[in-house]
Formats: structure tokens, sequence, C-alpha cells
């Protein structure tokens, strides 16, 4: 049986004070979720210390949206994955398409990020996904298993097991358009069978999550899918009540 996952990735979203305000009432509205979804939230680097004191005892787990590729020292403005640890966050996302296409983001540079998030006990959730232009010239499948291949496959095996990808189709981000439940398991059965290729049976234990204008009309359908494991969410999470009822598609 595979983890079910629910993550929301709340991007430059909320300050401090609303940030606690949201986390509190995630933490409130929890029990009406079956116990069978691990939800995760990932607020803005300046309160996951406040967001990590909300949350603890809720069985809701925290983690950053990014870390530094290098480990410490002369890098301004950066934030080490050992910084995000040791404040008690335990996932970290990482090759999020916003990072990749606005910050430059290639694989040699995730490469990096995830050997910092391994050393430092972090679990990364790894995104991957294609743009629309790849999509309609017929390269998704090509364009995602690049991004596998050239960044997972240089996981040991024990790393490989606590991996969690995500799969956001970089046209469904942000702009209301989801991918159907069918492409959305197209591709994650895909992922699964790269995943297999080089890790063999363990890649049947690794959650992949949909992410991409998931929402709590969609949740359930999308989550239906074999290969489905849960959502990374953006907009979405910023509201407790949809944050919720999207975990809510996983049946009680
Ligand atoms: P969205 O973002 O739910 O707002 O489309 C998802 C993500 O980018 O993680």
């Amino acid at each position: 049986m595979r983890r079910k996952i629910v993550a929301g990735n709340w991007k430059m979203n909320t300050t401090p004070v609303e940030g606690v305000e949201l986390a509190k009432n995630v933490v409130a509205g929890k029990g009406g979720v079956c116990s069978c979804v691990d939800f995760i939230v990932c607020p803005p680097f300046t309160h996951l210390s406040e967001v990590i004191k909300v949350v603890r005892g809720s069985g809701i787990a925290v983690g950053a949206q990014n870390c530094a590729a290098e480990e410490k020292g002369a890098y301004t403005g950066e934030v080490s994955a050992k910084m995000i640890a040791s404040l008690g966050a335990e996932y970290v996302i990482l090759g999020h398409s916003e990072r990749r296409e606005y910050y430059g983001e290639t694989s040699a540079t995730l490469n990096k990020k995830m050997v910092q998030a391994y050393a430092n006990q972090l679990v990364p959730i790894y995104c991957v996904g294609e743009k629309l232009a790849e999509r309609e010239a017929g390269k998704h499948f090509d364009v995602v298993k690049a991004q596998i291949e050239e960044v997972v496959f240089n996981l040991t095996d024990e790393q490989f097991s606590k991996l969690i990808i995500a799969y956001e189709p970089v046209w469904a981000i942000g702009t209301g358009k989801t991918a159907t439940a069918d492409q959305a398991q197209e591709m994650h059965a895909f992922i699964r069978q790269v995943l297999a290729s080089k890790f063999g049976e363990k890649a049947a234990e690794t959650p992949i999550l949909y992410g991409g204008s998931c929402k709590p009309s969609n949740a359930k359908e999308i989550f239906a899918k074999e290969d489905v494991d849960g959502g990374l969410i953006g907009g979405a999470a910023l509201v407790a009540d949809d944050f919720l009822a999207i975990g809510k598609g996983f049946e009680k």
C-alpha cells in the first residue's frame, strides 16, 4: 500500500501571521479527513518555524519550497538544507517548474540540492512536468523521462525508497486548466515504469502526486486513478477548507 499524500505549496504567499492562521485552520479541520491521508504544508522560509510549532502533534508535516545547492558559506540570500532541517521541517520541494523557469535550475543544480536534502534527512518532493509546447509536440514523455533520469537515477536505492515525485504539467499550474484524470494516470504510470527500469520493485512504493490546478471539485476523480497517490496543491492550499476538501478526495 502506497502512502496517500496531500501537500500544500504556499509559494510566495502569506505573511507569518496569515500563515500561522492558515496552519491553525488546517489543523482544526483535519479530523474531517481520512486518517489515511498524510498532509504536508510548505510555507515560505520566513514562517517555517512558526508553522512547525502550530502543527506539532497534529500529524501534519512541514516542508520547505527549496533549499540551497551548497552546504554553507558565502552564498548571500540562500537557505541551507541543514537550516531547514534544524527547525524540524521534514520535506523539501525540489525542481518545481517555477524554480526551473525563473531561477534557471538545471538537473546539475538539482543533483546538488538532492545531495544536501538527503545529507540533512529532508525528504525531497521532486517535481517534473512538461510545458504546453512540449506536450503539443508530443514530447511530454521524453521531457519527463529526462527530468527523472538526470536526477533521480543518481540516487542510491536507500535514498530512492524515501523519495516523493510530483508530476505537474506546467500548462496546468495556476491556469485553472487541469490535466484530465486519464492524462494524469497515463503520465503517472509512465513515470512509475521509468522508475522501475532503474529501481525495480521499489518503484511500486513511490508516492507520485499530481499537481496543477487541483481543487476540491476535481481531486476525487484524479486521486481515484491507480498511479495517482495524492496531490501537490498551490492556489487551493491557501484556503484551509479547500485544502482539506482536497484531502477528502480520498474516502474516509
Ligand atoms: P496550482 O499550483 O495548484 O496553483 O496550479 C500547483 C503547484 O505549482 O505546485
